[in-house]
């Protein structure tokens, strides 16, 4: 998968990309990462990439050639042929789910674009964006660490990327469950003991007891996740044994 980026504060991007599991990723040729900063797009005197909003109010809009000339340059090098997926990022985009993050994994070319302003010209939504995201009802000085948290739970899809310990075929939200509760050594820590079912060596106990212990914990904390992933039958079965 081929992710570019675009902001103009690229050394943002510097300890995410470089780090751990992302950068591992990127080593093993499973993601390639380009950070741009379009302000050299801007094809005016003083590279600015922003300006006051037509109708007056407070605030500066990005302006429409840095985007446009930027994702062109990106797409002229696009040699696959297929069509990049340009996600722009705004607390009035599609709220981001683990769903979506498994679509985006599919994609071959992800191109991100980061603002800072008040607001975007309108017509880079309507010409060149085909996704727009918000990472939660609240609002970020700009779309850096919004586009950090999508390329890290994308790029963690990626076939090979986890290894199998790490695997996300388990992950909370791609099970529609929250995760059981985990215990490490030792079993008894200053008088706090493990539950005796995750000592007793019967897997069909443990299994049982994980399950009825995500269904709890996802019935406390997040009931809304029920309406998307109806408890199946053999899980109804067991919590109500
Ligand atoms: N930019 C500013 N706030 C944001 C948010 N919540 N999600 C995505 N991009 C943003």
């Amino acid at each position: 998968m081929k992710i570019d980026i675009l902001s103009i504060f690229p050394e943002m991007f510097t300890g995410v990309l470089g780090s751990s599991i992302l950068s591992k990723a990127a080593e093993k040729g499973a993601v390639q990462y380009s950070v741009t900063d379009f302000r050299e797009f801007a094809d005016n005197k003083h590279k600015t990439v922003d300006d006051y909003p037509y109708g007056g109010g407070a605030g500066m809009v990005l302006k429409a050639q840095p985007i446009f000339d930027a994702v062109s340059s990106l797409t002229e090098e696009n040699q696959t042929g297929n069509k990049p997926r340009v996600i722009l990022m705004c607390p009035q985009g599609e709220r981001y789910t683990q769903k979506k993050a498994e679509e985006l994994a599919q994609e071959e070319h992800l191109i991100f674009i980061c603002g800072h302003y008040e607001g975007y010209d309108e017509r880079i939504r309507e010409h060149v964006v085909t996704d727009e995201i918000s990472i939660g009802d609240y609002v970020l000085t700009g779309g850096e660490l919004a586009s950090m948290v999508i390329v890290d739970s994308v790029v963690r899809l990626l076939p090979d990327v986890l290894g199998k310990a790490a695997s996300h075929e388990q992950d909370s939200f791609s099970t529609g469950l929250l995760e059981h509760p985990h215990y490490t050594r030792p079993a008894d820590f200053r008088g706090m003991k493990v539950p005796d079912v995750l000592l007793s060596g019967n897997h069909a106990h443990i299994e049982k007891w994980r399950t009825k212990e995500s269904i709890r914990r996802t019935w406390n904390r997040r009931p809304d996740l029920f309406d998307e992933y109806p408890l199946t039958d053999q899980q109804r079965a067991w919590l109500e044994e």
